[in-house]
């Protein structure tokens, strides 16, 4: 399959359709409620104060609401959001040209913030720390140049990654503010896929709301990308009612199993049983072994298994839980072979 066909990967994927479902308040943003509770404590104060909401770092598996929530913070604050990410700020002067064009209360949101070059975060910690940006004038290379500092209105840094231990300390320390996003429950996935069909304007039982929400590996994204799947099976099968019956059909069709898990995450763990007798092994020679990237496995796949029981990481290599074998339906006595 090819990589943008897949279904379960919950990489970002804006489409226009994908842009009207995304909710645009805190109180349509679906869980992650301790977060949630604070940090409308933090814009309550900060705009009382008439000041820009400190510094707030977002992690976690991809596809679970970072970029949304960041958008949402800049409308609550009633600010602009200006995007960015850690790919393309390779050089400290793209950095110092977004920074400059900032104005008071402004939200800079720099997705993927882990691949900001060590260069360019030394820019940051200046402008995050006390609004401020040096820059070099004058001279080649930096040889001979003055280094110039000019003032920052206030503005808020909002940084994503699915990679928090890749951030250095220094970077880190400098966000007030540092949530984990965590997987959303059935519940919490039921009224984000009620939500969607509400503003997709499309029918959907309520057996049909539980059962895609079982399967959405607790990952909004993959809620609402099976259910516009599923939507397109009701709607050429079934008269564009999403019944229970119709989405069990579509997800089979799109080999998305009873738990959620795609060939990837099937070919994951049975890699890890059939070539490596369940484990340890370590994920370079489990992601040779099956033709996947390291940090596709590392940042998008393990993460749910892990989460559900399916695998240990342990300090010998990754270990596949009987819970997995029994799962798979695989007697746990070694190979299949
Ligand atoms: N808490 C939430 N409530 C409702 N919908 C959400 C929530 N989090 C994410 N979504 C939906 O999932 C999609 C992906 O979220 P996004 O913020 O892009 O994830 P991330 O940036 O973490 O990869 C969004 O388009 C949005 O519609
Ligand atoms: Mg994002």
């Amino acid at each position: 399959m090819e990589k943008n066909d897949r279904l379960l990967t919950a990489q970002a994927m804006p489409s226009d359709e994908e842009e009207t479902i995304r909710p645009q308040t805190l109180d349509e943003y679906v869980g992650q409620d301790v977060l949630k509770e604070n940090l409308k404590i933090y814009i309550q104060a900060a705009l009382q104060r008439s000041e820009s909401l400190d510094h707030v770092l977002l992690y976690g598996p991809p596809g679970l609401g970072k970029t949304t929530l960041a958008y949402i913070l800049a409308n609550e604050m009633h600010s602009k959001v200006r995007v960015t990410s850690g790919p393309s700020i390779g050089k400290a002067g793209d950095l110092a040209s977004i920074l400059s064009v900032l104005e008071p209360g402004d939200v800079l949101f720099i997705d993927e913030i882990h691949r900001v070059p060590r260069m360019v975060e030394e820019v940051l910690y200046p402008a995050m720390e006390d609004f401020e940006l040096d820059i070099m004038v004058g001279g080649e290379n930096g040889a001979g140049g003055r280094s110039v500092r000019l003032d920052l209105p206030p503005f808020t840094l909002v940084g994503a990654t699915t990679r928090a231990g890749d951030l250095s300390a220094p970077l880190r320390d400098r966000f007030g503010i540092i949530s984990k996003l965590e997987y959303y429950t059935h519940e919490q996935l039921a009224s984000i896929i009620r939500r969607t069909a509400r503003v997709l304007n499309v029918t959907i039982e309520e057996d049909a709301v539980m059962e895609i929400a079982k399967r959405s590996r607790g990952t909004p994204r993959i809620a609402n990308r099976l259910l516009r799947r599923i939507r397109d099976f009701a709607q050429v099968l079934n008269d564009g009612v999403i019944s229970k019956e119709i989405t069990e059909t579509s997800l089979e069709r799109l080999h998305v199993d009873s738990l959620g898990l795609d060939e990837v995450d099937i070919r994951y763990l049975k890699g890890i049983i059939e070539r490596f007798h369940g484990g340890p092994v370590g994920l370079e020679a489990l992601a040779n072994s099956i033709s996947e990237e390291t940090t596709t496995l590392e940042d998008v796949y393990e993460p749910y298994l892990i989460q559900i029981g399916f695998v240990n990481r342990t300090s010998r290599g990754r270990v596949v839980t009987e819970k997995a074998y029994e799962h798979l339906r695989i007697t746990h006595t070694g190979s299949l072979f």
